[in-house]
């Protein structure tokens, strides 16, 4: 028997890399699993490759930025899976966007990407499925954070607010709901291996190695481990938190 045996999940941004390593591990728990992502074809290919441990994992393709989407999206999982009593919040690297640099140099009309994947993106996810959990009197939200969201990183600023900015909603609306049976926590990471691999051998990668004490990157199902945790009743007392699961490190990203 899964430890989320029966529970109904939506994952975004699950098409690949962390997202994807997370959706194993919920599907592997029990849980049935919406896997959303903004590209059809990555959210089905995900689907392929997926294991089911009992649950019905399906494909949820919308963008998690556009509300009516949002919306939309969550109606047509409900109608298919059921009520949806854990959402993981993983969407969160704009994508062609390349936000790294001084925060001198930044360009003010750049900035909104950052926010409305990291901040409205998330939000409009919680603020759908929260009146039914809260309803039922049973819930998980998880949001997958960065270091960067709690300690200062150099050249990821905009991205930085964008995390703590949705860490912080996490921590008041977790008080808010402390008496219903939902609660909301936060999994901040550090370097993972599909980051490391498109940073290929360069010195700001043997940089980021020093600071972490394990010696190596993060691997995607880590942090699936880590959301399964959370997901499952024996986490019930846990909520308004930010667990770090970064081999140790001190420094995020
Ligand atoms: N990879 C790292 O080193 C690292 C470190 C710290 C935190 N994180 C966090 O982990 C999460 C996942 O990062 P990743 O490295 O796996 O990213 P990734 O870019 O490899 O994958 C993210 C997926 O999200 C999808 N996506 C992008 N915009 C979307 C939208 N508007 N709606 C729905 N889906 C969308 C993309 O299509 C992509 O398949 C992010 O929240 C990121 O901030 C990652």
């Amino acid at each position: 028997m899964g430890q989320l045996d029966g529970k109904i999940a939506l994952m975004t941004g699950a098409g690949r890399s962390v997202g994807l390593g997370v959706a194993h591990e919920l599907a592997e728990a029990g849980a049935s699993v919406a896997v959303n992502d903004l590209h059809r074809e990555r959210a089905e290919a995900a689907l392929t490759e997926i294991n089911a441990g009992g649950g019905k994992v399906i494909a949820a393709p919308f963008d998690v930025t556009n509300r009516e989407a949002v919306a939309a999206g969550i109606a047509l999982i409900e109608r298919e899976l059921g009520p949806i009593g854990i959402l993981v919040n993983n969407a969160g690297i704009p994508e062609g966007i390349g936000a790294t640099g001084p925060f001198v140099d930044s360009d003010p009309a750049q900035w909104h990407f950052n926010l409305d994947l990291n901040l409205y993106g998330s939000m409009y996810c919680i603020r759908t499925v929260l009146p039914g959990m809260k309803q039922r009197g049973w819930g998980r939200v998880i949001q997958i954070s960065s270091g960067a969201g709690s300690r200062g990183v150099p050249n990821v600023s905009i991205y930085s607010a964008a995390k703590a900015g949705i860490e912080g909603l996490l921590r008041s609306v977790a008080i808010e709901m402390a008496q219903t049976g939902v609660t909301l926590n936060a999994i901040a990471l550090g370097l993972m291996a599909n980051t490391g691999e498109r940073m290929g051998d360069s010195p700001m990668l043997q940089q980021v190695f020093r600071t972490i004490p394990m010696g190596r990157l993060g691997q995607p199902r880590e942090i699936g481990a880590a959301a399964v945790w959370l997901a499952s009743d024996k986490a019930g007392y846990v909520t308004g938190q930010t667990i770090h699961v970064n081999g140790g490190s001190v420094h995020g990203r």
